[in-house]
């Protein structure tokens, strides 16, 4: 018998990523060139991060905002990737991670969230060819700074394949994984208010649902809000919505979701969690240190009560940052939902580094033939 670690079983299961680096491994497509990459770095990362290793990059790593694993990143280090920081909820001090990275001057930038990207413009450099992004947060910031960038960035979110695979079936089961995880409370007969109903939003309802939840959906845009009224889901007006909720999750990719003034209406023993990308949804900050709040007790595994002067309390998890990637043995997406994702950006990037794809394609989806290319090598065994 042999033992292996999690990180094993994660690059075993990363079967596309598997292809992509053997064929790399003889066409060297970033041969000379560093990558600098944004991206969180879990078990996951480290089978994609190592791919481009495969493919001649150098790869300079820092990760996102509280979700850096410390056994990915030794990991990392074992095969040559050079990983700068470690976990942090500390905005500065992640902002001079990222600083530091640029300093590499990475040729490409595989960025999650636009940081890299928007932290390039503050400090150009010559040699950047473009790169990737992979979040919907992240190409919004980047979109109205296309005049600046000028280069290829391929947005991997804008993907169909993202879409269904990670943003809509594998965030949905991983935030109510998380959930149950990080709480251990019972879904069944709870009232759970998802805010936002994107393809992120409709895969948590959708989970919620089948774990026997009564959910009801808040979202701003009227025919996205008709969608979840036809998906069967209930769309009172927002405040009733907050005020009968005893969960309450965002995912909108929007700043101040629910801040303090939001207070006085939700009920006693709320759980309020993120699944959005950037810990800014729920203004954390705000609610601690809110004079309506009379005490606050800290619990191990980033869960804290909140309790208020009128004596209701309040349950906010991991502080506002993403749940699925929060707390003990965080797990984040499926293998199989993030190796579709990331074959994505493999290639993505091989289009960037090699010239297949041109300044025209600044901050624009995946093109149609890279999705055509990794669907069918997802497919290529399933009837075997
Ligand atoms: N947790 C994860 O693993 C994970 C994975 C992928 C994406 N994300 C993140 O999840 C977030 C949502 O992604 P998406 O792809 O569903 O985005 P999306 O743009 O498809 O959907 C967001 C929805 O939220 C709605 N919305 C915006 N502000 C709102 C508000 N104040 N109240 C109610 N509704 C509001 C919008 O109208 C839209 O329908 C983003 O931050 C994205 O980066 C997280």
């Amino acid at each position: 018998m042999t033992t292996a670690t999690r990180i094993d079983w994660t690059r075993e299961h990363c079967r596309l990523l598997k292809g992509v680096r053997d064929e790399f491994a003889t066409t060297r497509p970033f041969e000379g060139l560093t990558i600098g990459t944004g991206i969180h770095i879990e078990a996951k990362t480290v089978a994609l991060l190592t791919t481009l290793r495969a493919g001649g990059a150098e790869v300079v790593a820092a990760g996102n905002l509280n979700s850096t694993q410390p056994a990915a990143v030794e990991a990392l280090r074992a095969e040559g990737v050079t990983v700068i920081g470690e976990q942090t909820k500390d905005e500065r001090e992640h902002g001079h991670y990222q600083r530091e990275l640029l300093t590499t001057r990475p040729d490409l930038i595989l960025d999650n969230g636009g940081d890299l990207f928007a932290r390039y413009l503050d400090d150009p450099y010559v040699g950047l060819k473009g790169g990737t992004e992979e979040t919907t947060s992240g190409r919004m910031r980047l979109k109205p700074l296309r005049d600046r960038l000028r280069r290829p960035i391929l947005v991997i979110n804008d993907s169909p394949i993202k879409q269904f695979a990670e943003n809509q079936h594998a965030v949905g089961q991983s935030t109510l994984e998380s959930l149950l995880r990080l709480t251990n409370r019972v879904t069944n007969g709870e009232r759970v208010t998802v805010v936002g109903y994107g393809a992120c939003g409709r895969g948590v309802a959708d989970n919620f649902r089948g774990a026997h939840a009564k959910v009801s959906v808040v979202e701003v845009d009227p025919v996205t809000r008709l969608r979840a009224h036809l998906d069967g889901f209930d769309t009172p007006p927002r405040d009733v919505a907050l005020s009968t909720a005893d969960v309450i999750i965002t995912v909108t990719g929007a700043r101040g979701v629910i801040t303090v003034k939001d207070l006085p209406l939700l009920k006693n023993g709320v759980v309020l969690a993120n699944a959005g990308h950037f810990p800014v949804e729920i203004d954390a900050d705000g609610l601690l240190t809110s004079p309506e709040v009379k005490t606050i007790r800290e619990y191990e595994d980033d869960l804290a009560t909140l309790e208020l002067r009128d004596g209701r309390r309040v349950h906010l998890v991991a502080r506002g940052h993403m749940v699925n990637l929060a707390g003990p043995r965080a797990l984040g997406n499926s293998i199989e939902s993030m190796d579709l994702g990331f074959a994505l950006q493999a290639r993505c990037l091989q289009a960037v580094a090699t010239g297949q794809v041109d300044s025209a394609s600044c901050v624009v989806p995946v093109p149609a033939e890279i999705d055509a290319q990794v669907a069918n090598a997802y497919l290529a065994d399933r009837y075997q």
